[in-house]
């Protein structure tokens, strides 16, 4: 059994000019995989998309069962405006169409915001040959064949062989009953005190507005560093044996992250959106890292539980929301004090706002070892700098293609 669906070397990643992406690299991977793409483009019924590189320009569109790559804008529906490196970073899946306009490195000149992140699918088709999710493609089975029982939980004695094999088809797994009351009281109290330390627009923290216009932290980054209680809860055996769930070669987590999810928040990353945790990009190269809500409060209809759609690790559909055909039926994972939620990072998941009570939960993650022949460089778009600037990325979508936004793109900002 595998998670693993990497495809990409980090140490093989180019810096693509505009020549070389538009005369070599496109025209390559359409020879490769322009008829997967394009059957893909069909389904979707997406249009004809322009790349404005201000010194070169071009649309790709179908022609016949296949895609081509027109010179100029003439054709194009969905006109994206971009510097020739983050060309290169889409192509090669370093950032997404989602993960360029948060950012700030894409302008939506013509089509909307909406059609260019509906071309994923179809780029990730045409760059790495993955089909785009058609209906019905997706069947999730037990060992003897039958439907899964998607809503089965397990616990710590539960066959450690089905707990992989449930992972594998359904890209979740809810384990109850993991660490204690006592325990969970101890990571809560030292949540609540570092939120409590929090000053305003402290790096340290994601921050965001509740009704009454004031800004709250709702997420200590690095939390291992201000609470030896959770230190304790990640070096756990009966959390660090997730690194060998599905054989991969998962590395035990050495970060964390504590979140309170309150009442009444307006504005803000308190409650994301359905996503894929890829969504921003480098599918090809992370997934599938395994990522672990810790219950330290229960969490139910009324505070918030995670919501997941089960098999969406197995499709290629949008990763930054969730596509409106889309025919897998989601779960909301209804945890109690001590219980672990565990998705790939290539699951479609979400997190409902509380509408009775607030709740607390750890985040962490397994990540995937480096590949044989690897070398991962550091990537200033997932530095601890950039991880604390993400609770202003709202805004930055919004500006990319809004008219008005003065912060709405940036030419070169890397
Ligand atoms: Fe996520």
């Amino acid at each position: 059994m595998s998670v693993d669906q990497r495809c990409r070397l980090h140490a093989e990643t180019l810096a693509l000019d505009a020549d070389t992406a538009l005369d070599d690299y496109v025209p390559a991977a359409i020879v490769d995989h322009g008829e997967l793409a394009a059957r893909g483009v069909a389904y979707k019924q997406l249009s004809a998309l322009g790349f404005d590189l201000g010194e070169r320009s071009a649309t790709l569109a179908v022609d016949g069962d296949t895609l081509t790559l027109l010179d100029g804008l003439d054709h194009a529906a969905v006109v994206a405006e971009l510097a020739p490196d983050a060309l290169s970073d889409l192509v090669q899946d370093r950032q997404s169409t989602m993960g360029l306009a948060m950012t700030a490195r894409v302008k939506i000149r013509d089509g909307s915001l909406d059609e260019w992140i509906r071309w994923e699918p179809a780029l990730r088709a045409l760059f790495e040959g993955r089909p785009v999710y058609e209906s019905g493609a997706i069947a999730m089975l037990d060992p003897d064949g039958a439907p899964l029982d998607l809503d089965r939980r397990f616990t710590l004695d539960d066959d450690r062989d089905e707990m992989a094999h449930f992972m594998t088809e359904a890209g979740f797994l809810h384990l109850t009953g993991v660490f204690g009351p006592d325990e969970m009281a101890a990571v809560g109290t030292d949540i609540d005190d570092s939120v409590a330390a929090a000053r305003d627009a402290d790096p340290e923290y994601w921050w965001c507005t509740d009704a009454a216009g004031d800004q709250v932290a709702v997420r200590s980054l690095n939390f291992q560093e201000k609470s030896a209680a959770v230190r304790a809860v990640l070096a756990d055996e009966r959390l660090t044996w997730l690194a060998d769930l599905t054989g991969d070669d998962h590395v035990p987590p050495e970060t964390c992250e504590g979140l309170v999810k309150p009442l009444d928040i307006v504005q803000g990353l308190s409650d994301l959106p359905w996503h894929k945790d890829c969504g921003q990009g480098l599918h090809s190269y992370m997934c599938n890292n395994l990522t672990v809500g810790i219950s330290v409060t229960g969490a139910d209809r009324v505070s918030g539980a995670l919501g997941v759609i089960p098999g969406s690790h197995r499709a290629n559909t949008v990763g930054s929301m969730r596509d409106k055909d889309l025919d897998l039926p989601s779960r909301l994972l209804e945890t109690a004090t001590g219980d672990l939620t565990v998705h790939c990072s290539d699951t479609l998941h979400r997190a409902y706002p509380p509408s009775a009570h607030p709740r607390k939960v750890v985040y962490t993650s397994f990540r995937l070892a480096p590949q044989a022949g690897d070398r991962i460089a550091p990537n200033p778009r997932y530095s601890r700098e950039a991880r604390s600037e993400l609770t202003s990325v709202q805004d930055r979508i919004a500006a990319a293609d809004n008219l008005d936004a003065d912060n709405r793109y940036v030419p070169h900002n890397g």
